[in-house]
């Protein structure tokens, strides 16, 4: 019998014991009713009684051993330590790290309902354009610098004929072009310009365009659309003031500025003691740019505006870096909420 006991303490370390089934299967072949220990039990009671001494203490060693090769199994393998690590209740929770809506984003939505409010619809077009509808159609001369490499991405393709858009302007070509008067819509979207990146200029950056058109429209219609917009967007404390300028393709031009929000004009660093801050780009629609895309200029007015979000959003969050807006940076993302 003692031969036998020592077999089977040697057949032990052969066991298996990586899973909840073999555990279970083991223990009913050595320790169950019907199992192995107990038979061998059973045969000790007819052992004579000189050798009972020394068999009964192999076999409760053997016992010993079965029973200590299952408790060591369940520590050693995965899935009970898991187990284990679960029902720590005292184990501080998992936080769930809960994405942001990107700042640049957080504005163009915030800008696109204000136009919507007063019935601009949302019109779109391609990065890539063409000549016409980047330039040409919106009365650039042949020689202005915008044309030229150093200021636009050009394809390589012949004749320079396509580029990065370097305004939306492009989306109201294509509207004009493809629309039946009355219109009033505003497209938003990135833009591109050959510049060295720096804290204060990027290649490429976004813009939100607008265009009314329709008989009679006015300047004074455009102004009053942005007054309302600034007075949305900044609070009802703020005023506007146009300054004349010049865009190729509106005439007479001018540039917003807006009454700062932060020392209500009487001058601070941010506004650089002139009490505004300039905003944005509009003026009325040129005839020839009517006439261009196919609209009767005796007939019809309008008005279009422009401006570049990054801008908007650097006077809304006051962030002086435009490249962090592209730097996908967790610590700057994280701060912006809905
Ligand atoms: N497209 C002009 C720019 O990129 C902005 C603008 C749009 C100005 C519409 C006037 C009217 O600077």
């Amino acid at each position: 019998m003692l031969k036998k006991i020592d077999r089977i303490r040697l057949e032990l370390a052969n066991e298996v014991l990586n899973s909840s089934a073999s555990r279970e299967d083991y223990r009913v072949r050595y320790l169950g009713s019907k199992g192995l220990l107990k038979e061998l039990y059973q045969e000790f009671k007819s052992v004579a009684s000189e050798e009972k001494r020394e068999i009964g203490l192999a076999l409760n060693q053997l016992k010993q051993a079965i029973e200590e090769r299952l408790e060591t199994a369940g520590t050693n393998d995965e899935a009970p330590k898991q187990q284990k690590e679960i029902n720590d209740v005292t184990r501080p929770a998992s936080t769930e790290t809960v994405g942001t809506l990107h700042p640049l984003h957080l504005i163009t939505q915030e800008i696109i309902s204000i136009f919507e409010r007063i019935g601009f619809t949302q019109s779109e077009g391609p990065e890539i354009e063409d000549d016409w509808h980047n330039f040409s159609a919106l009365n650039f001369p042949a020689d202005h610098p915008a044309r030229d490499m150093q200021d636009t991405f050009f394809l390589d393709t012949p004749f320079n004929q396509f580029s990065l858009r370097t305004h939306t302007s492009s989306v109201q070509v294509r509207v004009m072009e493809s629309s039946t008067m009355p219109v009033r819509t505003i497209s938003a979207g990135r833009v591109y310009r050959n510049e060295a990146i720096s804290a204060r200029a990027h290649c490429f950056f976004h813009q939100i365009e607008g265009l009314y058109i329709d008989e009679e429209v006015t300047m004074a219609d455009l102004k009053q659309t942005l007054d309302y917009f600034a007075k949305a967007l900044f609070g009802p404390e703020v005023h506007i003031r146009l300054r004349p300028s010049y865009f190729p393709f509106t005439e007479p031009s001018a540039e917003v500025d807006v009454s700062c929000s932060l020392c209500q004009g009487s001058g601070c660093n941010v506004c650089k003691y002139t009490g505004w801050l300039e905003i944005l780009g509009c003026g009325m629609v040129d005839p020839n740019v009517l006439s261009s895309c196919g609209i009767d200029a005796k007939k019809y007015t309008g008005f279009a505006f422009g401006m570049g979000v990054e801008r908007i959003a650097q006077l809304k969050y006051r962030v002086n870096d435009l490249r962090l807006y592209s730097e996908n940076d967790l610590r700057f993302l994280q701060q912006f909420h809905l």
